[in-house]
């Protein structure tokens, strides 16, 4: 894989904003743009549906990865396909059919991604690691942005980095994610680096950003 990407977690934006919170932190440096869907279900908390990432894609020129935490998830898929999403990313433990899910979203044309919580392990994405494009390794219990990062996750990236070989398969890590936590990430691994309050703190869109200076320091 070539250099580490960073992936903002529009959660941490205005929410009052997203179209110009995405432009501004891509002309700053952003690879990917990270759009983090909760259903008050399978996470204690709300965000986004489909209808936003449609209204959000023509204002990402990047790569829209989605991170579905909502359960069942399949009802959903096809939806945020046609909403534009370039990845959509479900959890392992969502529902029971974890390999149904991840057809289908590569039949609806998408990359697909499986992400695990902290307490999942490693080996639990082990059948299906020939059907994705991205794992991503939950850093923080997923539902909110600011928590801590939590560093009894560190082996399961190396294990998983083992695991992935020389498949191209992106291995992404999300929550907690700052100055601090990124370089032991990237050395057990990652090359995909969500960060929320860590790009998006310090500024708006309107005024004068510092989400350049943010996404250089991570
Ligand atoms: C947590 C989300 C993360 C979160 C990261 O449920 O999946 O993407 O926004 O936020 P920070 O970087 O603030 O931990
Ligand atoms: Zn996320």
């Amino acid at each position: 894989m070539s250099r580490v990407k960073i992936a903002p977690s529009i959660l941490a934006a205005d929410f009052a904003d997203f179209g110009a919170e995405c432009r501004a932190a891509e002309a700053q440096g952003a690879d990917w743009i990270h759009v983090d869907v909760m259903d008050g279900h399978f996470v204690p908390n709300i965000t986004f549906g489909p209808a936003m990432c449609k209204a959000l894609r023509p204002h990402v020129a990047t790569v829209m990865d989605v991170h579905l935490m909502i359960a069942p998830v399949d009802p959903f898929i096809e939806a945020f396909a046609e909403a534009g999403a370039d990845i959509l990313t479900a959890h392992v433990e969502a529902g029971p059919h974890l390999h149904r899910t991840l057809q289908a979203i590569r039949a609806a044309g998408v990359k697909a991604g499986v992400a695990l919580n902290p307490a999942t392990p490693a080996a639990a994405v082990a059948p299906v690691l020939d059907m994705v494009d991205l794992v991503c390794v939950m850093t923080v219990n997923p539902g909110f942005g600011g928590q801590s990062f939590l560093s009894s996750q560190l082996p399961k990236i190396a294990e998983l980095r083992r695991m992935i070989g020389d498949r191209p398969i992106h291995l992404e890590v999300d929550g907690g994610v700052d100055a601090a936590t990124a370089p032991r990430v990237t050395e057990a691994g990652a090359d995909v680096l969500v960060a929320g309050s860590a790009v998006f703190r310090g500024g708006s869109a309107a005024a004068p950003a510092p989400y350049g200076e943010n996404i250089r320091a991570i």
